[in-house]
């Protein structure tokens, strides 16, 4: 099998870090892997499979002969540094919102449009987190059944946000439990015992971009320009996991029981519905596991051809670094990702 030279950049994040255990856990075939963050890291210390390697700063120079980089540094870093690694010869899977709606550039959950893989010119988008796991699960059902309308509200966890915003969940929790008022600084309010309606910043119509990214994002995915959603998108004292309400109106009636057929039987999903139970996913529990769960799946009752589910998934794995090793993996496998990049 041929090794590649993989590149994390952003390697000392909440992703990056993850993207090493991941790399690790699925023995992706790395003969090297550098870890690049800001100059700030330069000279820290990580272990990929047992290997101490020590962190570079992101330049020119540092993503030269990297067959495949892994970006998650934020959309500033991506702007500035992806088309370089492209240029240099690399494969860019970039998890920030730097290219995901340029039109050349794809934008890729493997369990969905894996065939857009193949159109890259050297850079490829990882989707957002909330649009992966809402995708994922709706995208074998919109197959056999074409979605009309899609109404969502999720529940996102502060590992969204990054390693500053889990320090001040932390924080804040504690203060609020010593009595003590704490004083927001990543977000506008307090995290700790509250929700916050707003991720990412407001645009003129009234949503957050965090709720815009999830309409053109799945439209973009899907191949469905026409397809109507709307998001509300709310940050919740969550460390990891996002969860999401999802309401589903379909071209035709559809029973509960098939829709649960067909997910228990799609790639990437596990269905997780009993209610005499009370069995039903929680981000507690599938943080740390690869799958998207659904559960609460039940026949809306404002709407003949509406469904209503409850879809939760790790944000830090299929929400981000799993999704993008999945594109490596499955460009390889289809001969669309060689070692050498596009060298
Ligand atoms: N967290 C999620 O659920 C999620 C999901 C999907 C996508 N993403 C995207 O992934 C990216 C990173 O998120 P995160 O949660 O890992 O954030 P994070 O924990 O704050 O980590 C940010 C990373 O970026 C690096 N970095 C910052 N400025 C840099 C620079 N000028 N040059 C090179 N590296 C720089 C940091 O290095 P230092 O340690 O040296 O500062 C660190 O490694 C963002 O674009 C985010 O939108 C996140």
């Amino acid at each position: 099998m041929t090794d590649y030279s993989v590149a994390i950049v952003g390697a000392t994040g909440m992703v990056g870090r993850e993207f090493i255990k991941i790399l690790e856990q699925r023995n992706f075939p790395a003969e090297e892997v550098r870890l690049l963050a800001s100059d700030r890291s330069s000279g820290k210390k990580l272990f990929v499979n047992h290997d101490e390697i020590v962190v570079e700063e992101t330049t020119a120079e540092s993503l030269k002969d990297i067959d495949i980089a892994f970006f998650s540094a934020g959309a500033e870093v991506s702007h500035h540094f992806a088309p370089i690694a492209a240029q240099a010869g690399a494969v860019v899977i970039d998890n920030s919102s730097a290219f995901r709606m340029e039109p050349e550039i794809p934008l890729v959950v493997p369990e969905v449009n894996p065939e857009d893989i193949g159109r890259h010119k050297g850079i490829i988008a990882n989707p957002n987190c909330s649009t992966i796991q809402m995708v994922v699960a709706l995208y074998p059902l919109h197959k056999v059944n074409p979605i009309k309308r899609i109404v969502v509200s999720t529940y996102q966890a502060v590992t969204g946000t990054g390693a500053a915003a889990v320090d001040e969940l932390t924080a804040q929790t504690k203060q609020v439990l010593d009595g003590q008022t704490p004083v927001p600084h990543i977000y506008p309010h307090q995290i700790a015992f509250n929700v916050l309606p707003e991720i990412d910043v407001f645009m003129d119509n009234g949503y957050t971009k965090e709720e815009w990214k999830m309409v053109e994002e799945s439209r973009k995915i899907m191949h469905a320009d026409d397809l109507a959603i709307s998001a509300t998108c709310v940050r919740v004292p969550v460390f990891t996991g996002h969860s999401e309400a999802v309401n589903v109106e379909f071209t035709d009636i559809i029973s509960t029981d098939e829709v649960e057929r067909i997910l228990s039987k799609a790639p990437g999903i596990r269905v997780l519905d009993d209610p005499t139970i009370s069995l039903y996913p929680q981000p507690w529990s599938a943080a740390g596991s690869d799958e998207v769960f659904v559960g609460r799946i039940r026949q809306d009752a404002s709407s003949l051809r509406g469904l209503v589910m409850w879809i939760v998934a790790d944000n830090l794995r299929k929400g981000a670094a799993l999704n993008a090793v999945q594109i490596a993996e499955e460009g390889i496998k289809r001969g669309w990702i060689n070692a050498g990049g596009l060298r």
